[in-house]
């Protein structure tokens, strides 16, 4: 079967120009003009067609702060997609005393059925031994290239310095990427200790028990660690000017760097955290959003491609069932917020419509990037002949108010309620399938399938 989508504006990375996507079965087969007739034509005028967006960082389903993440794989990726994210990499975990392939296996179970769209997998690593750091390997040969560490969360996910070097160095044998959740997790949990002994117990204390400079320390120091292991580092979820500094510094004397960003850091912030009453838990992530003047920072990296990736960490988690285990208790509110549908039109809107990067980067930093850099690439991340017909044709005028009550993903709340945007992704494709058009949801769980992934590429302009 052959789809025609006609007289938009086609963006990639490199290029944006009028022309027309010929698609046959999965795969683009041509750009250009001229084709004569299709089974289905979609009238792009007036619209951008780009690619569907990578979302590197989400957690469906996960367990974690005494509850599971709201959204599983057959909701969160049917939002992902009416958001114009065809393709996402989520955490499996490894448990403790269990092994990397059994974490693995685990998310495989939960995701195969459900999936709506595409996805690969990264891991989180909990324990290092000689067993895990060989099982590294195996993860790798499996399609899963990519480990997450964390610096923080002291007995439920932190590692120290020694097992995080341990890993570094069997990514310098076996080609793997870390990615490292940096903040400093002891010192932060002296001073939440200190918080909590003091009565001080509502969420904006969240944000002040986690200053940006243990977030600036902590990715200074996994940039020095990656840096004698002689491996290129990835940090997650950068939130702040501090460690936007340790990337830079890192990048400037030829370390191998690297690092996302959210929408809730360059659009949120610490006075959110400290709305009044209870509602601030409704932002409470970590690392946490910081005060507004850091958001100018963070769009400079991405202008200056400091920062390479534009993610979520999407971890949805309800108000009144689920934050609320937190209400006496600021450390006891489950970390994460809900975005993974909002991200392309938040990006376009706050990005492109507001002058601080043009279609271009925005395509870079949504799709391209991400799969250049998570191995996903040439089949996905760009609109070329011979790559995966995933597909947005968005149009940049149409007026949308964020909202719970609109929203697809399975949460009670929006981080962004009320908020007046611009920018729609109308039609939403797969490989050649219409997941969205007309305000429609013709998705499939269990159509995504499970990508094996190359080893990292960092390509050109990112290295
Ligand atoms: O608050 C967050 N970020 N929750 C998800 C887990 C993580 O650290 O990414
Ligand atoms: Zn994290
Ligand atoms: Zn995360």
């Amino acid at each position: 079967m052959t789809t025609l989508i006609k007289d938009g504006t086609v963006v990639t990375a490199t290029d944006m120009t009028r022309a027309d996507v010929l698609i046959d079965g999965e795969r683009i087969q041509a750009i250009g003009t001229g084709f004569g007739d299709a089974d289905n034509v979609i009238d792009a005028a007036g619209r951008y067609v780009m690619p569907g967006g990578i979302d590197v960082h989400t957690h469906m389903e996960l367990p974690f702060g005494g509850t599971f993440a709201s959204d599983d794989f057959a909701t969160g990726t049917a939002a992902a997609a009416w958001g114009g994210t065809t393709t996402i990499v989520d955490f499996a975990v490894q448990d403790y005393g269990h092994s990397l392939s059994e974490g693995l296996d685990n998310w495989l179970e939960k995701a195969c059925p459900k999936s709506h769209i595409d996805f690969g997998l990264h891991l989180i690593v909990r324990e290092i031994s000689e067993p895990v750091l060989r099982e590294m390997d195996v993860m790798i040969e499996r399609g899963v290239p990519s480990f997450k560490l964390f610096m923080a969360y002291p007995g439920v996910f932190m590692l120290d310095d020694a097992s995080i070097f341990r890993a570094m160095s069997r990514t310098a044998d076996n080609g793997g990427l870390i990615m490292m959740h940096a903040e400093n997790g002891g010192a932060i949990d002296v001073l939440v200790k200190r918080y909590l002994a003091e009565g001080k117990t509502a969420p904006v204390n969240h944000g002040l028990t986690r200053p940006s400079s243990m977030e600036g320390e902590a990715t200074h120091r996994a940039i020095a660690l990656a840096e004698l292991a002689g491996v290129p580092v990835y940090i997650v979820h950068l939130s702040s000017r501090d460690a936007l500094n340790a990337v830079r510094e890192g990048r400037d004397r030829g370390v191998s760097a690297y690092a996302e960003t959210c929408p809730q850091y360059l659009y949120l912030s610490l006075d959110d955290l400290a709305r009044p009453g209870f509602e601030g838990a409704k932002f409470v992530c970590s690392p946490p959003l910081r005060p507004a003047d850091h958001q100018a920072e963070l769009w400079r990296g991405l202008v200056t491609d400091d920062l390479q990736v534009v993610s979520t960490d999407h971890c949805p988690f309800d108000y009144k069932d689920q934050k609320i285990l937190g209400k006496d208790d600021f450390s006891a509110i489950p970390n994460g917020l809900p975005g993974v549908e909002d991200r392309y039109t938040l990006l376009w809107d706050g990005g492109v419509a507001a002058g601080h990067i043009s279609p271009m980067r925005f395509v870079e930093l949504i799709a391209t990037a991400p799969a250049r850099m998570f191995g996903l690439n040439p089949r996905k991340g760009t609109l070329a002949p011979g790559a995966d017909a995933d597909i947005v044709v968005f149009n940049p005028d149409t007026p949308r108010t964020l909202s719970a009550a609109s929203q697809h993903m399975r949460v009670d709340y929006s981080c962004y309620e009320g908020r007046e945007v611009r920018g729609c992704p109308e039609v939403v494709m797969q490989r050649g399938n219409v997941l969205v058009s007309d305000g429609q949801f013709h998705g499939q769980p269990g159509a995504g399938r499970f990508l094996e992934r190359s080893r990292f590429g960092p390509g050109p302009g990112s290295g």
